[in-house]
């Protein structure tokens, strides 16, 4: 639905949502063959119809209190209806509703009799899934969010923290490999990095989440490597969230991993001096965005996203950045993609002049500069997938404190946390407010970073 605007999407979400939510109502007090009910499965069949003329099948998640659909989320909290339906939807283990191109009306009818039957009943038939097939219906299924465990085990990698590591650190060679092509001067082969690409598309591109869990885990050495590969990973990410077809996300991890490549001709002691930089060398510096673009127009397989992303990713959207345009023009929406990625990164990163700035702070400055450095509704966006702790999310706090999200707050970067283990790793048990500040005005506690609860 590329052509299709956001709030276009958004208000077809909200009227399926409706439409669904009222055939269901209607049908727990109605017979179906109660003009009422009749009605509402009519509305939602339209509704419905009308969307799959333009997209082969969607999907409507559950998260917490949340309607998913896509990167649009409608919350159940400031809508009483909503909020039944979500209920509704809880009490019968529902995660996920797909429906596909070529949906019948007698499908979608047979759908909302099964799952306006009583939790119990529904059991009694092996649950809603089941009750599909074994009415035949092909044009919806049901199940958990994620993919079906089956397909889970074959395509993705866990999300525990160790297989993560492994695919990160087995991603990091062949872009150690073509660096290290560069830098003898041999010619550069991009067959391995885009294979690499194209199988983190394949495995994880599906779980919006798993993409930006890779690029935080973050090793603090080989900057140069790990840049390259967080950045290609938060493109992809930022991809995903915007409803890109894989081939466009293998493109934006492609010109994420090739982004700086320019800085292979600037002078090794310039790359890692640990002061600021004096004016000759930042002049040094700044020549990397047209020297990568010149190295990756002449490269096989770079693709001309990454030669425009090379050369556009510090321009800046008010074109404020270098190399300076003889005349103004409007960035590559890769390129502004890869601005967001590439500031997140080494706003996060430890390198040698400066300290790893928390996730948080590194958001809040980036906020700043919202449509001066980046184009403002994709920073939104970011911030919001970055920044969100779901309830459960064990988290370090800068206090030392560990705790767990309890809830989340209207700021996202600030839920409500029970600490489990304070300072000391003693076990504790204390709800705390995340918005909380002390007399200067200074907030109590910040979130240092997610912690997996299996460390
Ligand atoms: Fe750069
Ligand atoms: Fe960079």
């Amino acid at each position: 639905m590329e052509e299709t605007s956001k709030i276009e999407k958004l208000e077809a979400f909200e009227e399926i949502v409706k439409c669904l939510s009222g055939a269901v109502a209607g049908r727990v007090l109605y017979p179906l063959g109660h003009p009422t009910v009749q009605q509402a499965i009519e509305k939602t069949y339209h509704s419905m119809s009308e969307l799959l003329k333009k997209r082969k099948d969607f999907s409507l998640g559950l998260i917490e209190n949340e309607l998913v659909f896509e990167d649009i989320s409608i919350s159940g909290e400031t809508n009483t209806s909503l909020k039944g339906f979500i209920e509704h939807l809880k009490e019968r283990a529902v995660e996920r509703i797909s429906f596909f191109s070529g949906l019948k009306i007698e499908e979608l009818k047979q759908f909302i009799e099964t799952l306006s039957l009583s939790p119990k009943e529904l059991t009694g038939k092996g649950g809603l899934s089941k009750d599909l097939s074994r009415e035949k219906i092909t044009s919806i299924t049901c199940g958990s969010f994620y993919l079906p465990e089956v397909q889970k085990k074959e395509r993705l990698p866990a999300l525990s923290s160790k297989d993560l590591k492994e695919l990160y650190t087995e991603s990091l060679v062949p872009i150690k490999e073509l660096i290290s092509c560069i830098e003898s001067g041999k010619s550069v082969d991009l067959k391995g990095v885009s294979k690499v690409i194209q199988g983190l598309v394949d495995n994880i591109s599906f779980d919006k989440t798993a993409l930006f869990n890779l690029a935080l885990l973050k090793a603090h050495d080989d900057y140069t490597f790990t840049h390259a590969l967080d950045v290609s990973l938060l493109n992809m990410a930022q991809g995903k969230m915007l409803g890109f077809k894989e081939n466009i996300l293998h493109d934006l991890g492609m010109a994420g991993i090739l982004h700086d490549v320019g800085k292979e001709f600037v002078p090794g002691e310039i790359l890692r001096k640990p002061s600021k930089l004096t004016e000759e060398e930042m002049e040094a510096m700044k020549k990397h965005p047209v020297d990568g673009a010149k190295l990756l127009r002449k490269t096989k397989y770079a693709g001309d996203l990454a030669c425009i992303v090379a050369f556009e990713h510090h321009l800046c959207y008010d074109l404020s950045g270098y190399p300076t345009l003889s005349r103004k023009r409007k960035l590559n929406l890769a390129s502004m993609i890869t601005t967001i990625s590439d500031h997140y990164d080494a706003l996060t990163t430890t390198r040698p002049y400066k300290k790893s700035m928390v996730q948080e702070k590194a958001l809040r400055l980036m906020l700043g500069f919202s449509g001066k450095i980046f184009e403002p509704i994709l920073l939104s966006h970011f911030i919001r997938a970055i920044g969100l702790y779901k309830a459960g999310d064990s988290v370090k706090l800068d206090t030392g404190e560990i705790g767990i999200v309890h809830q989340e707050n209207q700021d996202l970067l600030r839920p409500q946390v029970k600490i489990v283990l304070n300072k000391d790793g003693e076990k504790v048990s204390e709800v705390v407010e995340l918005r909380e500040k002390d007399s200067r005005g200074d907030y109590l506690r910040s979130i240092l970073s997610k912690v997996d609860p299996e460390e």
